[in-house]
């Protein structure tokens, strides 16, 4: 399986979506970094905000035009990447722990374009991946309490300590049995206390670019979603 040029053709296609002039939100991941390295190239032009530290260094150093959130609230596209996509076009994002602004980049803009390999394609959220819950280290201890009444949450390390986002918080993973409504259980982790945001985003996706050993599939609707899915799964 060579994802790296699934995601390279994913994020190669998703940037023609991308006109001079407009502003254009930036996720995070190895996607989005084969994105950014794609724009510098077809599309210079845009002006662009990244929603993490590293996506911003990248951006900065392939010499695209950046600018910040608080210049521009309304932003013509966001284009990120995805741990999980479901049929509904609802994602679990965060494992790189950027999702909190992810999510209001993904908001903010009047059109979300999401790429991914065809592995992250799934017909139900929490399979392969937790879900990241980004906390208060204040209150860690007492949201990873509240967490385990609904999953099975697991703080975040790195080298020993705990990992810290580029908001100064942690980071709890949440294995879940079975997630039947990712709408209802978003909403329901974000009323913990010490909860900043968590990585379901449910409503938000407009367009699915996936790539895969033949190039990239524009996924627009639930039909074509399972439609690609199952072709995909026979093949293996
Ligand atoms: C980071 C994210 C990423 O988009 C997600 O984890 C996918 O990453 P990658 O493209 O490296 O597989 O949500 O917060």
């Amino acid at each position: 399986m060579d994802t790296e040029s699934w995601k390279a053709a994913a994020a190669r296609e998703a940037a023609k979506l991308v006109r001079d002039g407009m502003v254009v939100g930036l996720g995070s991941g190895t996607t989005v970094a084969k994105l950014i390295e794609a724009l510098s190239e077809l599309r210079p032009d845009a002006t662009y905000i990244a929603a993490s530290s590293s996506s911003e260094r990248l951006a900065r150093d392939l010499g695209l035009k950046l600018t910040g959130f608080e210049n521009h609230q309304q932003l013509d596209l966001t284009i990120d990447g995805a741990d999980e996509v479901d049929p509904n076009f609802d994602l679990i994002k965060g494992h790189g722990g950027a999702h909190t602004r992810e999510k209001i980049i993904a908001e903010a803009a009047r059109r979300v374009a999401i790429i991914v390999d065809k592995s992250k394609l799934v017909r139900r959220l929490g399979q392969r991946f937790p879900v990241p819950v980004e906390v208060l280290p204040f209150a860690k201890d007492y949201t990873i309490k509240k967490l385990a009444a609904l999953g099975s949450p697991l703080l975040k390390t790195k080298d020993g300590a705990p990992f810290v986002t580029d908001n100064g918080n942690y980071l709890v993973e949440v294995w879940f049995k079975r997630i039947s409504n990712a709408a209802k259980l978003e909403k329901k982790i974000n009323s913990l206390p010490g909860v900043i945001d968590n990585g379901i985003f449910t409503g938000l996706a407009d367009v699915i670019f996936a790539g895969h050993e033949d190039g990239c599939t524009v996924l627009r609707d639930r039909r074509g979603f399972l439609k690609f899915l199952k072709q995909a799964e026979s093949k293996g």
